[in-house]
């Protein structure tokens, strides 16, 4: 049997508008809302602990109402043809509904919980609150097992790892305005192809060629099987 190309994709909160989750850039977006040093960074977590634990909620509560879309399913198709690995920016579990089986999710996963003193206990809690008082096995606050602003990002080596080793690699609904994500694509390999599936305007760094396909998530995914030859 042939091996499978190496597919890699980038993917942030413009992947799952279209299943119903806002972004957190775009007009309408939760940043316009929410402060968000207040509700995504651990100085916030620090001063207002129910309020952060609160926003999780709301997201997790929407989330269980969510079901992936098309472009979440076109990327699960693709593993028929190609090594399919996602990096994603999001804390949702649309990519693994969808069918997707190596997903690194880079900033955390909403239906989990930690420990807020031992980072290595980590709890699979579904659609469930967090609540103020809720505690981990050793006694200290549970929290969102988020990757907040101020906080390092542990799955960035391997997402280092996965990206160096891409042989074709697609960006699909992210503004590349947070870092180290952002810079991902700096590790990609000269030779290979980018694509960039995305409605608006995202500048790519590094000046390297872009195969731009300005769509929405669903019909963009349509378009690179096109143009991969599916
Ligand atoms: P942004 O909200 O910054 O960017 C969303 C991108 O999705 C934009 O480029 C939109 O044009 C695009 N978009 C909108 N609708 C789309 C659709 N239907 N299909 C495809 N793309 C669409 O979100 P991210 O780049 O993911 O981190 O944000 C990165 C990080 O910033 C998030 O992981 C989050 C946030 O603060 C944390 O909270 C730690």
């Amino acid at each position: 049997m042939e091996r499978k190309k190496r597919l890699v994709v980038l993917s942030g909160a413009g992947m799952s508008a279209e299943s119903g989750i806002r972004t957190f850039r775009d007009s309408g977006g939760l940043w316009e809302e929410y402060d968000v040093m207040e509700v995504a960074s651990i100085t916030g977590w620090q001063k207002n602990r129910d309020l952060v634990l609160r926003f999780y909620n709301e997201r997790r509560r929407q989330l269980e109402k969510a079901v992936p879309n098309e472009g979440h399913k076109g990327l699960a198709d693709l593993e028929k043809y190609f090594d399919v690995h996602i990096i994603t920016q999001n804390v949702d579990n649309l990519h693994e509904r969808a069918g997707s089986t190596k997903i690194l999710h880079l900033h955390g996963e909403l239906t989990k919980a930690r420990s807020s003193a031992d980072p290595s206990l980590v709890y699979d809690i579904g659609y469930r609150d967090i609540n103020p008082g809720d505690r981990c096995e050793k006694g200290s606050q549970l929290r969102p097992h988020i990757v907040w602003f101020g906080e390092p990002v542990p799955a960035m080596d391997e997402a280092v790892q996965i990206a160096s080793q891409a042989e074709i690699f697609v960006i699909i609904g992210t503004s590349l305005n947070v870092y180290p994500a952002a810079g991902l694509v700096n590790y990609v390999s000269s030779e290979v192809t980018v694509f960039l599936i995305d409605p608006s305007e995202v500048y790519v760094p590094a000046g390297r060629r872009v195969e731009v396909i300005k769509e929405g998530a669903s019909a963009g995914v349509a378009v690179l099987k096109t143009k991969l030859n599916l």
